[in-house]
């Protein structure tokens, strides 16, 4: 036996050690006080009481509400959970506590309280200033909620093929009525830069422009975001009930966006608001008549989603009275050099850069590109190839990623072996691994777009993107 198995036989640690030991501990962990379950004073080291300015031996026993003021401990009895870093204050010093219960067979038996003052300076700011930060969040969530205002204008839109300058046409006479458009076509086409556009160009461009993305808001929420709820509604709720999203546009215009992703049952009351034009918000008894324009976006084919039943009839054809159907950027592959004009110009502006143009072997290298991430996918490409320029034009060499972005990479790339695993399962694993992490940087870590490009259900990318640690 060495010397310090010996010195932790308990037959051996008097309890006279014991105590000091304890007593040298909680001495040096801080300020600590222990009050046991009827609130009274069983323990209180000498750094506390010094702290307060109290005689430590008389204060046991007592009250714990006579000995440290203003404190308070019945919560942390009532849950029997601990209540970190509370802020109180004391003839004007500062004190971060932390009350820990103290429990036996699940009963409560008292409470230790912790502070630890080389800290407490330092905490105390953070924490001040964690909730100024807090709540300046809020201010600004709030602001720009009532903001909404539109943020391109239809020059925004650069295109010289005939199809889009015509839908450019048709958006100017659109503006002048109130009539519902859909906007379809594949990601990253531009359907919200058309939205904005609509909007103003319309009489309405001084009034709101929100925008609800049907496939994000979960489900339980939507109607709530939608229409609101008056006071008290239901437990958990806001106590002044919530204005929804129609009342706050009203005036002005909302977009839906995906609204192939609007649950059947919400189908069903937006339907009744297309029609009836008013509203009654949750828990409401009386109808607020609503005047907004509405524009419904989709990267779907939705007469197809109404006949396989997961898209209401009478709903597509109440949101597809006018119609812009936005082609990918493939078919219009004249637009490219046109598009990185503008997309130079604005990482310019943004990067302090003077990035002059675009090489002829460049921009043929684009042109040679199927774009399935469309408008969005060039910008991005655009924005990486400013991250390897240092001015002057942008050249192959900048775009070298996109080289080797054809599946056949992953074989051709690489020297002697073609796979160094020699299972199957290693082989497939790590050939799901690359085309994963280029769909999540082909698009920008939009997971769900990620997803689709590559034909997978959105439940099974996510669990991929867990095994292979991407994103
Ligand atoms: N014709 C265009 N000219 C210039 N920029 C464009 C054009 N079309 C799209 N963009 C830009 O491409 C990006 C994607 O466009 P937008 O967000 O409107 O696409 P979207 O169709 O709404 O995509 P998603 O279906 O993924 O929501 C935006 O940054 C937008 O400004
Ligand atoms: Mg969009």
């Amino acid at each position: 036996m060495d010397r310090y198995s010996s010195w932790l036989d308990p037959d051996n640690l008097s309890q006279e050690m014991m105590e000091y030991y304890a007593n040298e501990a909680l001495e040096s962990v801080g300020s600590v006080a222990i009050i046991d379950k009827d609130f009274r004073m069983v323990y209180i080291n000498d750094k506390y009481a010094d702290s307060l300015g109290i005689d430590r031996l008389k204060s046991l026993g007592r009250p714990v509400s006579e000995v440290i003021d203003n404190t308070n401990m019945t919560n942390v009895a009532k849950t029997g959970h601990p209540e970190l870093g509370v802020i109180y204050s004391r003839n004007g010093v500062n004190f971060v506590i932390n009350k820990f219960p103290i429990m036996k067979n699940g009963e409560f038996m008292g409470i230790v309280g912790i502070s630890t003052f080389q800290d407490n300076d330092k905490l105390i700011s953070l924490k001040l200033r964690l909730d100024n930060l807090v709540k300046e969040l809020n201010y600004y969530k709030d602001k720009s909620k009532k903001q909404n205002a539109a943020k391109y204008s239809i020059d925004d839109i650069i295109s010289q093929n005939d199809t889009m300058l015509k839908l450019k046409l048709l958006v100017h006479k659109m503006a002048s009525t109130k009539s519902t458009v859909l906007i379809s076509g594949e990601s990253g086409t531009g359907k919200e830069l058309f939205a904005h556009a609509l909007h103003s160009l319309s009489r309405r461009s001084g009034m709101p422009f929100q925008r609800i993305n049907c496939s994000t808001i979960p489900e339980n929420l939507i109607e709530s975001e939608l229409f609101g709820y008056e006071k008290g509604t239901f437990t958990g709720a806001s106590k002044d009930g919530k204005l929804g999203e129609f009342e706050v546009a009203n005036g002005g215009t909302m977009m839906m966006d995906e609204i192939d992703s609007l649950p059947l049952s919400m189908q069903a009351k937006l339907l009744r608001v297309l029609q009836e034009k008013e509203i009654r918000r949750i828990g409401g008894k009386e109808t607020i008549d609503i005047d907004v324009r509405m524009i419904f976006t989709t990267n779907k084919d939705l007469l197809s989603m109404v006949r396989s039943g997961q898209f209401r009839e009478d709903l597509y054809y109440r949101i597809n009275v006018m119609n812009i159907s936005i082609p990918p950027l493939r078919e219009r592959k004249e637009d490219i050099p046109y598009i990185i004009e503008r997309f130079i110009q604005k990482y310019n502006r943004e990067m302090g850069m003077r990035v002059t143009g675009i090489s002829p072997e460049a921009l043929d290298l684009l042109m040679g590109y199927e774009w399935p991430g469309n408008i969005r996918e060039l910008e991005n490409y655009v924005e990486r190839a400013f991250i390897y320029s240092t001015g002057g034009m942008l050249g192959l060499e900048h775009f070298d990623f996109l080289e080797k972005l054809p599946a056949a990479d992953s074989i051709e790339g690489h020297e002697k072996p073609i796979f160094e695993e020699t299972k199957l399962r290693d082989m497939v694993a790590r050939v799901e691994r690359e085309a994963i992490s280029e769909a999540m940087s082909r698009f920008d870590g939009n997971k769900k777009r990620a997803a689709e490009s590559l034909g997978v259900d959105r439940s099974v990318f996510y669990e991929k993107l867990r095994r292979y640690g991407i994103g």
